[in-house]
């Protein structure tokens, strides 16, 4: 089940093969003591999410609505007292990788250690005196699937190094944004990826029972409750296992637009640009490609107020419309979608779902459908068919319900 090899810092006995029949909790238990040794000083762990609403918005200064997921990274940790991070995950190849903190640093160390390693330096850019650490990951949210994989990791080892360096950021939602924002810190300037910030809120304040209405101008919060078995319903995720990656410079020059069009409408933020002023907006923009961006982002985010307005009346009908059309927001002006994505949402809609979208950054990744509970078989098993179909390889289906944000499990 492992190799053992001589590393600078003494031999290590490395898991290649996780058993995927234990529960994550339990890999990461014994991977750490596999690889280190002795005992970790305690497990935490922290969701993946899926975005109901509200994509592409985040870095806009605007509204999103997801919920923390029940797939989680789970992080077996013990503090170092010589100021060198050890860290070893089953989900990725090669054995634990080893840095001094005082060599992290934007690019440094590179790969997916930049995620962990990333979070230690922004604590310390932040004030807080963090030692070195050993931690062991293991995960079942899925990587590269636009699930937030990477903000899991981040956040599980952010909620355990604020409890094992009494630095109390679990405690409040004050605390919890804190950390969201280091984690976000981490991804943006060790790991190099642009992103904007929804991940690590989720992942940090999501709630069990509960979709998170996130208001990414002054960083306010408010938990909307989405029980849906309450309702009869079930949400849906399609894996499309289409590739996905964010650091490949599209989300950048999305990024780079609405920027470059805030900068040209002399707004802080395309979140001062109001609907009923989209149109006039519009004509000061100097391209098509501008424009049709702008209008996503504008008309997206009031979607997701009356989203969350639906929601709370339990109008799913109209909850489903605003679905679809943020779908094709996203699809034609965005340009974020892909045909994987694209059959998913067509198909789940002909099999009754009452509304579906592609969710998270785009390019591949994941689709939802909002189903009544009782059909969600059925439109399962229409979306593989279609998929058969294309001759495409299968996707993967599952159900998921709101879940809690990071904390310590053991
Ligand atoms: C990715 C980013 C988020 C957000 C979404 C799109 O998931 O990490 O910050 O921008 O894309 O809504």
């Amino acid at each position: 089940m492992g190799v053992s090899v001589s590393t600078s810092l003494g031999p290590f006995v490395i898991a290649t093969l996780p058993d995927m029949a234990m529960a994550p909790i339990d890999r990461a238990l014994r991977l750490f003591q596999q690889a280190f040794g002795g005992e970790p000083a305690g497990v935490w762990s922290a969701p993946g999410r899926v975005n109901l609403i509200g994509e592409h918005t985040d870095y806009n200064g605007g509204l999103a609505l997801p919920i923390a997921l029940p797939q989680r990274t789970y992080a077996a940790v013990r503090v170092r007292p010589d100021g060198v991070l050890r860290v070893v995950s089953d989900g990725m190849p090669g054995g634990p990788v080893s840095v001094p903190l005082t060599e992290v640093g934007p690019g440094s160390p590179g790969g997916w250690a930049a995620y962990v390693a990333g979070v230690f330096w922004a604590l310390r850019d932040a004030g807080y005196a963090v030692p070195g650490a050993d931690v062991a990951l293991s995960s079942s949210v899925p990587v590269g699937a636009g699930l937030s994989s990477s903000a899991a990791v981040e956040c599980s080892v952010g909620a355990a190094l604020s409890d094992l360096t009494d630095l109390g950021l679990l405690a409040d939602l004050d605390g919890r944004r804190r950390l969201a924002t280091v984690c976000q810190r981490a991804e943006n300037d060790i790991a190099g990826a642009p992103t904007g910030g929804m991940d690590q809120l989720a992942s940090m304040l999501g709630t069990a029972g509960h979709a998170l209405l996130l208001d990414c101008r002054d960083g306010s919060t408010q938990a909307v409750p989405f029980d849906l078995a309450a309702h009869g319903l079930a949400l849906l995720v399609v894996d499309t296992r289409a590739p996905h990656a964010l650091v490949d410079g599209q989300y950048a020059a999305r990024r780079h637009t609405c920027q470059e069009a805030a900068t040209a409408l002399g707004v802080s933020s395309l979140r001062e640009v109001g609907l009923p002023y989209l149109a006039h907006t519009l004509a000061r923009l100097p391209d098509d490609v501008t424009r049709r961006r702008v209008r996503h982002v504008v008309t997206e985010i009031d979607r997701v107020g009356r989203f969350a307005d639906a929601v709370e009346a339990a109008d799913w009908r109209l909850a489903g419309t605003l679905m679809v059309a943020s779908h094709e927001s996203l699809r034609d002006d965005y340009e974020v979608s892909c045909q994987e994505l694209d059959l998913v949402v067509k198909t789940a809609m002909a099999a009754g779902a009452w509304g579906a979208r592609m969710t998270g950054g785009g390019f591949g990744g994941c689709a939802i459908a909002l189903v009544d509970a009782a059909s969600a078989s059925s439109v399962e098993a229409a979306v593989l068919a279609a998929f058969a179909g294309a001759g495409w390889s299968s996707p993967v289906p599952f159900l998921v319900t709101p879940a809690d944000g990071a904390g310590r499990d053991q």
